[in-house]
């Protein structure tokens, strides 16, 4: 039996109390400390231990472990800190606002033998899990296209919130994109990138509000993304498409609650795709096969249905970093495992986030 990791969270902030919320009861981390500089006092769980600033975390209190969760632009000065200190490190996306910081990390990880993991929690989503499963199998023939349309509210980021300043947050695509870039270098193994476009809309000279990319990918992939934080939260909506050779599927919500498919198939894929919770066939048709895109495939019926994760949408968020955390405790234990996320997903992300953002810029008048 392991003795749990004494964690220390720095930033504890919208993020770093539902991470803490998340993991309370677990018998894997137990939260010691928690540094934050503008929190209300008010809201620090009494027995921990609590410090303005985060150079004096570990010295008020045994740590093995610390999560950052402050504004992304403080992510790396305060991993290298606790690197040095031999800490491991959870750090939320983006796991820095730029390429060079993010590589900085990475070199401190390797020479202090530390682990680090960036919070892309969507790895852990049932419905992306199952569905990314089923992918790596060559079920569906090749991932073509993905999309994703996120519409966020912006109710909660007044004008001078550090979300809009791109020398803090690194702009949307830095900030934000990069859980869903990451996505898609899960489902198609990191393949190499073509050619990278970025595209913004600014509501005034600093709330760079609406931006875009485009990445092209040598094997074939074309995958956009869409990110808007312009509106109210009424109109909150997110759709991703994930398009392969012989089915589409289509997720609703930004952590995908549900979805819809249609899909080239026989007896066994029906039997594969039933791992998705909610699993239900709404129309089947039998068809004779073709070829697509000048290959054969073994399919004999067209369906079509729909799929529900059971949980609620917080309960999937927190189940998802739940299991995150597991992944991060099953490395520091054990170095021979290999995490779900990787720190060169973390770089891959942002790197095409920071080019995307840079020829966006580009495009401004
Ligand atoms: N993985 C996810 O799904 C997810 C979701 C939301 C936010 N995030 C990330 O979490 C991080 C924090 O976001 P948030 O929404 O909680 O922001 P927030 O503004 O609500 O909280 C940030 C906290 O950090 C504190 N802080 C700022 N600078 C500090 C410093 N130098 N030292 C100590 N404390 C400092 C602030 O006082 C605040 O309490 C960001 O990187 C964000 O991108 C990730």
């Amino acid at each position: 039996m392991h003795q749990k990791i004494k964690l220390g969270i720095i930033g504890f902030g919208g993020f770093g109390n539902f991470i803490y919320q998340s993991l309370s009861g677990s018998s894997l981390f137990e939260v010691t400390a928690i540094a934050d500089i503008y929190v209300n006092e008010n809201t620090i769980p009494g027995q921990i231990s609590f410090v303005r600033n985060w150079k004096h975390l570990d010295i008020e209190t045994e740590l093995d472990a610390v999560l950052i969760s402050t504004p992304p632009s403080s992510h790396s000065e305060i991993a290298l800190h606790f690197l040095k200190r031999g800490k491991h490190i959870m750090v939320e996306k983006p796991i820095a606002i730029s390429l060079d910081e993010a590589k900085a990390i990475k070199d401190a990880a390797i020479k202090y033998n530390c682990v680090v993991m960036v919070d892309f929690m969507q790895r852990f989503n049932p419905i992306l899990e199952t569905l990314q499963n089923l992918h790596s199998k060559n079920l569906f023939g090749n991932f073509e296209r993905y999309f994703v349309e996120n519409y966020a509210q912006d109710e909660t980021l007044p004008a001078e919130h550090w979300f809009w300043d791109q020398s803090i947050s690194g702009g949307i695509l830095v900030e934000h994109a990069v859980h869903f870039i990451d996505i898609v270098h899960w489902f198609s193994n990191s393949p190499k990138v073509k050619k990278i476009d970025g595209y913004t809309d600014s509501r005034n000279a600093f709330q760079m509000d609406r931006m875009s990319l485009n990445v092209q990918y040598n094997n074939g992939l074309l995958a956009t993304h869409v990110h808007s934080f312009s509106r109210p939260n009424v109109f909150e909506r997110t759709n991703m498409r994930f398009v392969f050779s012989t089915a589409q599927f289509d997720l609703k919500g930004w952590i995908p609650e549900e979805g819809n498919f249609v899909a080239l198939s026989n007896e066994e894929l029906i039997y594969e795709l039933s791992a998705l919770p909610g699993f239900v066939i709404t129309k089947q048709k039998r068809v004779q096969p073709k070829m697509i895109r000048g290959e054969n495939y073994n399919y004999n019926k067209i369906i079509e249905g729909s799929f529900k994760a059971e949980l609620s949408k917080s309960q999937l968020y927190s189940l998802a970093l739940q299991k995150i955390f597991e992944d991060f405790y099953t490395k520091i234990i054990d170095r021979a495992h290999t995490n779900r996320v990787t720190i060169n997903d973390a770089l891959k992300a942002v790197e095409i986030a920071e080019i995307a953002t840079q020829t966006a810029s580009a495009t401004l008048h």
